[in-house]
C-alpha cells in the first residue's frame, strides 16, 4: 500500500526554515516508517529568491508570495517561519480558516494574536501548533500541555532567551560588553532579525505570555508585564554576583501570589544563586522550572535557539500534523488541548505591592559624606529595608563612587517608587540598576 503524502508549504527559508528543510529531507525514510505517510517539502517562500541557501532545492519550489502558499489547496500543512506580526497574522489566519494544520515558531505572532489564531483554527477547522515558539528546542509545551495535564501550577521559572544567556555567560567568563557579543549570536543564528528583541527583555517576554496561557488559561497583555533586557548589565554587577554566589540569567517569572493566588509574569536580569539549577545554566541553553500541584518541581534545560535545535522542536510539530490528518481523514475527532477548562481564563493579575522579592541596586553617586545615609533614609521612607551595602575603594580625588545595596524582602511597588525616589536626588548621577534577588526554594 502506498503512503499517504502530507504536502507541507514553507514560508521562510532562513535559519529555521532552513533546518527544518535539512532534517525532512536528511530523516525523510525513518519518518516515513515511523509515520506510514511522506513528508513533501513541496512549496518554498523567501522574500529574495535570488539569495544562495545553504541547501539545494528542486526548481520551482521557491517563490516570493507567502500568501500563496497559505491559500495553496494542494497543501495539508503551512510552517510560518518568516518572523514579523503582519504577514505572518494574515498568512497563518488565511491557513487556518481554510482548515490547514499551521505551525509557526513565532513567539512575537502569539503573543499579540493568539486568541484571534486559535479562534480561526476553530472556525475554519485548522489545527495552531506552535512548539518552537518558546525555549527552542526544549519540548515545553508538550510537556505543559500533556506531560503535566493533570497539574494546577504555582509558579514557571524560565531562561527564555538563548541570546541573553549566551551574552551573558560570555560577559561572565570572558569580560566582554555585552555588544561585543551580539554579533556572534547573530552569525550563530541566535539572534531575532531585529535583535532589540532579544536584548531588551522583549522575546523572553513574549515566550512568558505563551507559557502563561497555557498554564493558565489567560491571555496577558504584554503592556502588563514589567520588562526589562540585558543590555544595563554591567561587569561591576558580574563581578559582585561570582563574589557572593551567583549568576545573572535573565529570568522570566509567571507565577501566582502566595497568598492571594494572582497571576504575574515579570522579565528580568536577576541574581539566581548558583545552588539552584537555573544559575548554572550557561550559553545558548534555556531552562524551565514548572512547580506543579500534582508532580512538585520538574526543570526541563537544552538549547533555546539555532537552527538545529529549533527544527526539533518544529518537526515534532509535523510529526503532530500527521497524526491530526490521518484522524481527520478518517473522521476521528483529535482532541485538542485547550488551557481554560483546566484552569478558568478569569484569574486576577497581581498589582505591584502584591509582589515580593529581595532586590539588588547599583547607584552611581557622588562621593561626598553623607550621600550613603540619605540614600538609606530614602529607601527607608518606603520601608525598603537594607541587607548589605558594599563599595570599592576609590581614589583620594574620585568624584563618584557605585554603590550595591541589597534588600531585605519588600514589594515590587515598594522598590519601584524609591528608586524614582533616588532618581531625583542630585547625588545620584544616573538612573539606579535594578535586579530580583531570586528565591526559588518555593
Ligand atoms: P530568518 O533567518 O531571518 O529567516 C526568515 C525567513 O523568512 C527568510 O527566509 C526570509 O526570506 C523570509 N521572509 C521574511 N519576510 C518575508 C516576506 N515578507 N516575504 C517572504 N519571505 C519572507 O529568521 P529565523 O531565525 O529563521 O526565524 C524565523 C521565525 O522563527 C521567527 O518568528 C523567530 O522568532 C522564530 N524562531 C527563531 C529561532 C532561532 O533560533 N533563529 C528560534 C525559535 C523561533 P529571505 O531569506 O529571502 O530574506
Ligand atoms: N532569538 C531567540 C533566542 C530565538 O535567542 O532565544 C529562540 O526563540
Amino acid at each position: 500500500m502506498s503512503e499517504r503524502v502530507i504536502k507541507i508549504g514553507l514560508c521562510g527559508f532562513g535559519v529555521v526554515g532552513q533546518g527544518v528543510f535539512n532534517h525532512v529531507q536528511a530523516k525523510a525514510k525513518a519518518l516515513t516508517d515511523q509515520l506510514g505517510a511522506q513528508l513533501e517539502i513541496t512549496r518554498i517562500a523567501v522574500r529574495d529568491t535570488k539569495k544562495a541557501r545553504d541547501f539545494a532545492v528542486a526548481d520551482g519550489v521557491v517563490c516570493d508570495d507567502p500568501m500563496s502558499i497559505a491559500q495553496d489547496e494542494s497543501l495539508d500543512v503551512v510552517c510560518e517561519l518568516m518572523g514579523g506580526t503582519t504577514l505572518a497574522l494574515e498568512v497563518c489566519s488565511t491557513a487556518l480558516k481554510s482548515g490547514k494544520v499551521v505551525i509557526t515558531a513565532n513567539k512575537a505572532l502569539l503573543c499579540d494574536y493568539g486568541p484571534e489564531l486559535l479562534k480561526a483554527a476553530k472556525d475554519g477547522g485548522g489545527h495552531l501548533l506552535f512548539e518552537a515558539s518558546v525555549a527552542g528546542g526544549i519540548p515545553i509545551i508538550k510537556a505543559i500541555n500533556e506531560g503535566l495535564v493533570i497539574n494546577s501550577f504555582s509558579s514557571i521559572y524560565g531562561i527564555l532567551n538563548g541570546t541573553c544567556n549566551y551574552i551573558l555567560t560570555r560577559m561572565a567568563n570572558e569580560g566582554l560588553s555585552y555588544e561585543e557579543i551580539l554579533k556572534d549570536a547573530k552569525d550563530l543564528g541566535y539572534a531575532e532579525a531585529d535583535e532589540t528583541l532579544d536584548v531588551q527583555g522583549i522575546d523572553a517576554a513574549h515566550k512568558a505570555v505563551v507559557l502563561a496561557y497555557l498554564a493558565y488559561g489567560r491571555w496577558v497583555p504584554y503592556k502588563d508585564l514589567f520588562v526589562e533586557g540585558v543590555t544595563k548589565v554591567t561587569q561591576d554587577d558580574i563581578a559582585y554576583a561570582k563574589e557572593n554566589g551567583y549568576g545573572i540569567k535573565l529570568v522570566a517569572v509567571i507565577a501566582k501570589t502566595r497568598d492571594a493566588g494572582k497571576l504575574y509574569i515579570t522579565v528580568l536580569p536577576t541574581l539566581v544563586p548558583l545552588k539552584y539549577v537555573l544559575g548554572r545554566v550557561d550559553g545558548v541553553f534555556n531552562a524551565v522550572s514548572v512547580r506543579g500541584d500534582v508532580v512538585g518541581e520538574t526543570v526541563y534545560i537544552g538549547p533555546g535557539a539555532g537552527r538545529d535545535a529549533t527544527a526539533s522542536a518544529v518537526i515534532s510539530d509535523l510529526v503532530d500534523a500527521v497524526k491530526t490528518l490521518v484522524c481527520s481523514s478518517k473522521n476521528e475527532k483529535v482532541p485538542v488541548f485547550d488551557p481554560v477548562p483546566r484552569c478558568g481564563c478569569d484569574m486576577e493579575l497581581a498589582e505591584p505591592e502584591e509582589i515580593e522579592s529581595r532586590y539588588y541596586l547599583r547607584l552611581l553617586v557622588q562621593d561626598e559624606p553623607g550621600v550613603l545615609a540619605e540614600v538609606a533614609s530614602r529607601l527607608a521612607a518606603y520601608d525598603v529595608s537594607l541587607a548589605s551595602v558594599s563599595q570599592k575603594e576609590v581614589a583620594e580625588d574620585a568624584s563618584q563612587a557605585s554603590l550595591i545595596l541589597t534588600t531585605h524582602m519588600t514589594t515590587e511597588k515598594a522598590i519601584l517608587d524609591a528608586i524614582k525616589n533616588l532618581e531625583g536626588y542630585e547625588c545620584v548621577d544616573a538612573k539606579p540598576f535594578m535586579m530580583p534577588i531570586g528565591n526559588f526554594e518555593d
